[in-house]
């Protein structure tokens, strides 16, 4: 059966100190607690040796991007390797702002799932439409393309090595939330994508995590429905009490 994850991804925030003192602060309070589900923290490519220091096998690590290149000379780049030797286990990947503001399209998310999963990263791969795809009607088409484009060249066996977050676009750090119920309409038309595709069983066995303005106060609803395994929580993972109100939201 799939598991419950929640994931903070903590984008461009924290120095390093401060960094790790929050990655000690979540794998404490993770400590008195049983949490039922899988809790991660994808942080910078800086902070992910020195945070790996600091935490139990209760948290999981991830990076928030990886290179499309194993190696060699690109400049500034970190890559699949690198994140993997750090002890991460994790990589966010195709998050709508390395779409946006990086121009990362699915020819290059291609490659990096394929050079994530060679390193025995888990890819959390993002997807989700922006405000007017949602308005005029064309947001179930356009999560599909994404999935179909960027992952429907991998073989069964890896499609189910991945995580999934449907992050409509217009709810990210914008304090609007998909209500319930759509998030529930884009899971089950997401889990349907990728029945059609690799069956049943790999569909019924894939999580599917919410994000856009996750928090306490309404991961319980979201939460709650059956096609949401969970949610990448960026804001609200910056804060160990906010990111346990929603680790214990399960
Ligand atoms: P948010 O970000 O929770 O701050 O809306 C979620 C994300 O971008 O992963």
């Amino acid at each position: 059966m799939r598991k419950n994850i929640v994931a903070g991804n903590w984008k461009m925030n924290t120095t390093l100190q401060e960094g790790v003192a929050l990655a000690k602060e979540v794998n404490d309070a993770l400590d008195k607690v049983t949490p039922k589900c899988d809790v991660i923290i994808c942080v910078p490519f800086t902070h992910l040796a020195p945070v790996a220091g600091v935490i139990n096998d209760k948290l999981g690590l991830g990076a928030e991007n990886c290179a499309d290149h194993k190696s060699g000379a690109y400049t500034g780049e970190v890559s699949a390797p690198m994140v993997a030797s750090t002890g991460a286990k994790y990589v966010i990947l195709g998050h709508s702002e390395r779409r946006q503001y990086y121009g990362e399209t699915s020819e290059t998310l291609k490659e990096k799932v394929n050079l994530a999963l060679a390193n025995n990263l888990t890819p959390i791969f993002c997807i989700g439409e922006v405000l007017e795809q949602r308005e005029n009607g064309t947001y179930l088409d356009v999560v599909k393309a994404q999935i179909e484009e960027a992952l429907f060249d991998l073989s069964a066996e890896d499609f189910s090595k991945l995580i999934l977050a449907y992050e409509p676009v217009w709810a990210i750090g914008t304090g609007k939330t998909a209500t319930d119920d759509q998030a529930e309409e884009m899971h089950a038309h997401i889990r349907k994508v990728i029945e059609d595709k690799y069956g049943k069983e790999v569909a019924e066995n894939t999580s599917i995590l919410y994000g856009g303005s996750c928090k306490p106060s309404n991961a319980q609803a979201l939460f709650a429905k059956p096609n949401v395994d969970g949610g990448l929580i960026g804001g609200a993972s910056l804060k160990a009490e906010d990111f346990m109100g929603i680790v214990t939201a399960f």
